[in-house]
């Protein structure tokens, strides 16, 4: 008997309708596979939106939220706790900065180093006070909030919600002369960018962007910062997507798989200029660096550099991309196939505003593999990184099978 219906209707009826799921129901995962209350297993390969980069339930993560749940869960920032010092330092020391910021989800990362940027922009940088201007690029996400939907160029995100938040400015993505442009305003504080623009479709800047935009950056006294939320933690082949270019950004945020997908955890880097603008009482969350979250934060992090899954998920990227495209190169649905690692996309022939995604996204649930259009003509595939190469390429068949069977 199929029992989808049941708990589809429930949320239905009693969720708000904020969000359009593809008509599956989990109730269960491990590794690289969920399986649905049918009893039916899918290789998830969206991971959560790259939430679950060390695999659905990893035990190494699982025992450390069990340990710590059941010492000590919460103590809010009123207090010191005997877990937050030692994640500190681990993470600071992982990524190469003075100190971190620790907060719950990706937008609040976001908020984070929005506020630290304006700071730092009236205190170092001079700017008069509430002119402080922070560059975007078109095509960014970084959440839902009223921040995050004023820099948003998707009337999807932003229609309906204004008045909106002023300061924010937006240019063309890949596009370093238009970058050049704005920086020379002396009200500018900081350009925040993704590395590879994930939810726009999987966006991968020409080779040499991020690099330029970091010696801009520092050309005209402005704040690079990287929102990695999505790209970080090994999903690109690297630690951080940056990474590849050697460029150091001034901010970093990370979220996601901070956590392994198990708690929303997320993180705000830089060095003592910057983080120290921000004084005891003018930021902050309940849950911020609450105990639990710092223990599976590190144990999340662990698994990354224990399991080497930068490394695989540059090998398997590279695998995967060069499959797909030997075996669908006579597809005619198929534009473009493109990524880093493991973050990629199919991009169909097809209109922005077409079902067609979705419809290879039905087919491919029906073949066993769960996958979500992030357009009309977009397909991101984003498995865990504990992918094996065997798994990759059984993935790669139904995948390019399901799509074949479109032409
Ligand atoms: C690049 C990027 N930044 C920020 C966010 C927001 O993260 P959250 O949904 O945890 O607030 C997302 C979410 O998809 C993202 O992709």
């Amino acid at each position: 008997m199929n029992k989808d219906k049941k708990y589809i209707d429930l949320e239905n009826r009693y969720g708000a309708h904020n969000y359009h799921p593809l008509p599956v129901v989990l109730s269960k995962g491990e590794g690289i596979f969920v399986w649905d209350v049918n009893d039916k297993k899918y290789f998830d390969f969206l991971s959560a939106y790259s939430a679950v980069n060390q695999g659905h339930c990893h035990p190494k993560i699982l025992k450390a939220l069990n340990d710590q749940a059941s010492e000590l869960t919460l103590t809010s920032r009123a207090f010191h706790n005997n877990v937050l010092g030692s994640y500190e330092k681990y993470i600071t020391t992982l990524f190469g900065y003075d100190k971190v910021l620790p907060m719950n989800t990706g937008v609040e990362g976001g908020e984070t180093a929005n506020k630290l940027a304006r700071k730092w922009g009236y205190i170092h940088k001079g700017i008069d006070k509430d002119k402080a201007k922070i560059i975007f690029a078109n095509g960014n996400f970084w959440g839902r909030t009223l921040a995050a939907i004023s820099s948003s160029d998707d009337p999807l995100s932003y229609e309906g919600f204004g008045p909106f938040m002023p300061g924010y400015h937006l240019i063309p993505y890949n596009d370093l002369h238009a970058l050049e442009i704005e920086l020379k305003d002396k009200n500018v504080a900081a350009f925040m960018v993704e590395p590879i623009q994930g939810e726009a479709g999987v966006v991968v800047p020409d080779e040499g962007y991020l690099a330029g935009v970091r010696k801009l950056c520092t050309k005209y006294n402005v704040l690079f910062i990287a929102d990695e939320v999505q790209t970080g933690i090994a999903r690109t082949g690297k630690m951080l997507a940056c990474d590849y270019e050697d460029a150091r950004p001034d901010i970093l945020i990370l979220g996601k798989a901070l956590s392994g997908g198990v708690l929303p955890i997320s993180a705000v880097l830089a060095d003592d200029q910057v983080m120290l603008t921000i004084q005891p009482g003018e930021h902050g969350s309940t849950f911020g660096g609450n105990p639990l979250a710092c223990r599976v934060a590190q144990a999340a992090l662990e698994v990354v550099v224990d399991e080497n899954l930068a490394q695989n998920a540059f090998e398997l990227g590279d695998l995967f991309r060069s499959e797909l495209n030997k075996k669908l190169s006579s597809c005619k649905l198929v534009k473009l196939i493109r990524g880093k690692g493991l973050l990629n996309a199919i991009v169909i022939n097809d209109s922005t505003d077409s079902s067609t995604a979705w419809d290879i996204c039905m087919k491919l649930r029906d073949n066993g593999l769960l996958a979500k259009p992030t357009h009309g003509n977009i397909i991101r595939f984003a498995p865990p990184l504990v992918i094996s190469k065997q798994e990759i390429l059984e993935a790669v068949e139904i995948i390019s099978e399901t799509i074949i069977s479109f032409n």
